[in-house]
């Protein structure tokens, strides 16, 4: 048994990730504190800090589409039917029965095909909506004191069923995600390649000796140093 290290989080995605949860997480219980669901700051102080993480978290969000742009890394989301058949197999089953994920990461390609619709959903669906929506909420009256047609009491509530109901999804996104880190190599492996950006993996000795269980790669998997990557974009 030997160890093998594969850089697959660059330092940026790592940043981005953590910024967007704690931003996220914030923003969660900010907002369920202006829904009434429980008191901690008190509402006026809820809605200031609310907005305040709302403004750090759009300009995560364009930070985050200005890397993804100029780096090409967004074409890792794009959804695909590929290996779509053995992820649901593995979600269904193989993960009931410890069953080696069937594709393995790479610094290039770290989404499965039902991450990629998961992830695409998300940040092409939920994560619009919610800013609009939060926006539309924080610049009602001002559009309403300027006399914008088709504003009135029922369109606030309309913007803020909307914006609740995309808190929820991401809430539920975010269960199911948390729960999904626990299903790697070991329950905190994923979470610990999230933190460092490397993924471990116990490697049998004997390589590709099938009688030995060795994984399929899709794509190949990437063992350069991160500078390398880095060199290349990523
Ligand atoms: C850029 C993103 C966001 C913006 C601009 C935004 C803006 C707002 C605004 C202006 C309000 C109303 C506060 C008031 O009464 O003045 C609000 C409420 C709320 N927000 Fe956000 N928000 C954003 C993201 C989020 C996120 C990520 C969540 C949760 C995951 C969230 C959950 C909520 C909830 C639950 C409410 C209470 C809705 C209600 O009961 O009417 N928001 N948001």
């Amino acid at each position: 048994m030997r160890v093998e290290k594969t850089y697959i989080y660059t330092a940026f995605e790592r940043f981005w990730h953590w910024m967007q949860a704690a931003l996220i997480f914030f923003l969660a219980a900010t907002g369920f504190e202006i829904h009434g669901s429980f008191s901690f700051f008190g509402f006026e102080e809820a809605v200031q800090y609310h907005r305040i993480a709302a403004y750090a978290l759009i300009v995560l969000i364009v930070f985050a589409i200005f890397w993804h742009v100029t780096t090409g890394a967004w074409r890792q989301y794009v959804p695909t039917l590929e290996n779509i058949r053995a992820y649901f197999n593995y979600y269904l089953f193989g993960i009931f029965r410890n069953a080696p994920h069937p594709t393995r990461k790479t610094v290039l390609s770290k989404l499965n095909p039902l991450q990629k619709l998961v992830y695409f959903g998300l940040k092409t669906l939920i994560i619009p909506v919610i800013v609009v929506s939060g926006l539309l909420y924080m610049f009602y009256r001002s559009l309403d004191a300027n006399g914008v047609e088709g504003l009135n009491v029922g369109t606030l509530k309309i913007i803020a069923v909307t914006h609740t109901a995309a808190a929820f999804a991401i809430i539920a996104f975010i269960i199911a995600h948390i729960y999904l880190t626990t299903t790697g190599e070991t329950i905190f492996s994923n979470l610990k390649a999230m933190l460092t950006g490397y993924e471990e993996h116990i490697e049998p000795e004997g390589g590709d000796d099938p009688e030995q269980g060795k994984r399929r790669e899709f794509p190949p998997t990437s063992t350069e140093s991160p500078d390398v990557l880095e060199e290349q974009g990523t």
